[in-house]
């Protein structure tokens, strides 16, 4: 593979999105014109985008594609990725060792069991807006409602101290950064890690009715006991339970408040903001660059060949605007019924928290809608800091009025 592209070589990859809504420019020409493009990466090296619908969900479940980081191929965005302390991590873990540790968790995050924990989300969203609606009238809406609830709630799940939240949002941040430097970001991961590994081996000698003792139990009983496996299967849980659907919360907000006709229709109607969070999820894509796989033999796709060793990234984002799956994709339609966007990724890898996601921006947006329906932005849209340096695409503030 190249390591270094001239002027005229691939064009340079992730791809900026112009406008706080759409996808970035390149997008619509490369899923016309070459839908499995060259492109170049911060690393220097070269990869490959797929950007269609169907050959993105074909990837997501070919064998031949490994998810592990450490692995040379792989399309690695962020410096310093390849030398971190991969054990625990679910998504950079390929078959059979993933299928036994996912198995291990996946029962805690089905529709049923998440379900239970929607009293808890309600009272933590009518608390953040209680909070809200008796301080001053303009608020940052990240730090008082999109970033607390799925904090509070990842916390309380897993059995983290909410208290010690500065601890892992701070290195959560920095993790996530594109712009952290290589030693930096490692340096955040040994922190947390440290901090969680405190915690696992508390829960081990002492469970609770948490999650992280409950899977403590099951990896003992699996005979598979490990303090750093499971330190870093909760670190996963805890930076990707929070990070994801802050940005969304975020994203969301600001959406409605820019379509007022869309807001007004979920006020008169609220059984229709489920609706309206699958659309969100399909539209906004903020996931897009952590799908990256590593070719471990060679694949054929359409007239063109990946082969053995080679980095792919598929682009969910442009997938999930792709006209050959979605009638109207760039239209946000309340009404769809086409098939199953892939925001959460599909396949063996797909998303864990998916069906807490869903539940808590239900939670969180019927209950905005219903108490702050004249909610405004308190700065212009083209002002605010949208997240084009991070891996995951949100907003970093979103200051709002009323
Ligand atoms: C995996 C997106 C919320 C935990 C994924 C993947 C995507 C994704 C695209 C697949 C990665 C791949 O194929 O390589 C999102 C979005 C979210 C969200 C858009 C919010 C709207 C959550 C939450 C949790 C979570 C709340 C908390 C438990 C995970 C885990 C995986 C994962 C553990 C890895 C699963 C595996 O490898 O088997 N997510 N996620 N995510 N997500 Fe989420």
């Amino acid at each position: 593979m190249t390591e270094t592209a001239d002027a005229a070589g691939p064009p340079a990859y992730p791809m900026p999105r112009t406008c706080p809504f759409a996808l970035p420019e390149q997008y619509a020409r490369l899923r016309e014109e070459e839908p499995l493009a060259r492109v170049l990466l911060p690393t220097g090296r070269e990869a490959w985008l797929a950007t269609r619908y169907e050959d993105v969900r074909r990837l997501f479940t070919d064998a031949n594609l490994s998810a592990d980081r450490v692995h040379p191929g792989f399309p690695a965005l962020l410096s310093g990725q390849q030398a971190i302390d991969r054990r625990g991590f679910l998504p950079w873990m390929d078959p059979p060792e993933h299928t036994t540790y996912r198995r291990m968790v996946i029962s805690e995050f089905t529709v049923r069991k998440v379900e239970t924990l929607r009293p808890a989300v309600t009272r933590t969203v009518q608390e953040c807006l209680d909070r809200i609606l008796a301080g001053p009238r303009t608020v940052d809406l990240v730090q008082e409602l999109a970033l607390p609830v799925p904090s509070l709630t990842i916390c309380e799940l897993l059995g983290v101290p909410y208290g010690d939240r500065e601890v892992f949002q701070s290195r959560a941040r920095l993790m996530t950064d594109r712009n952290t430097s290589g030693p930096d970001r490692l340096n955040s991961l040994v922190e947390l890690r440290a901090y969680l590994h405190g915690l696992v081996l508390r829960r081990q000698a002492e469970p609770r009715e948490d999650l992280l003792s409950r899977l403590a139990v099951r990896y003992r009983e699996a005979g598979v006991e490990d303090a750093e496996h499971l330190t870093g299967m909760a670190l996963l849980i805890l930076v990707a339970g929070h990070e994801t659907t802050a940005n969304m919360i975020a994203l969301g907000t600001a959406y409605l408040i820019e379509h007022p006709d869309l807001r007004d229709t979920l006020v008169k109607d609220p059984s229709l903001v489920p609706k309206a969070v699958e659309e969100m999820l399909r539209y906004f894509s903020i996931s897009d660059h952590s799908t990256g796989r590593v070719a471990l033999a060679d694949i054929e796709l359409g007239d063109t060949t990946i082969a053995a060793g080679e980095g792919v990234l598929l682009s969910n984002a442009a997938a999930n605007r792709d006209a050959r799956a979605f009638e109207r994709p760039e239209e946000f339609d309340l009404s769809r019924e086409s098939p199953s966007h892939v925001a959460f990724g599909y396949g063996i890898h797909q998303c864990l928290g998916q069906n807490l996601a869903r539940l808590e921006l239900d939670v969180v947006f019927t209950a905005l809608l219903a108490r702050l329906p004249d909610l405004r932005l308190a700065a212009p849209l083209a002002e605010l800091p949208f997240k084009n340096d991070t891996i995951m695409y949100g907003l970093h503030e979103l200051p709002v009025t009323w």
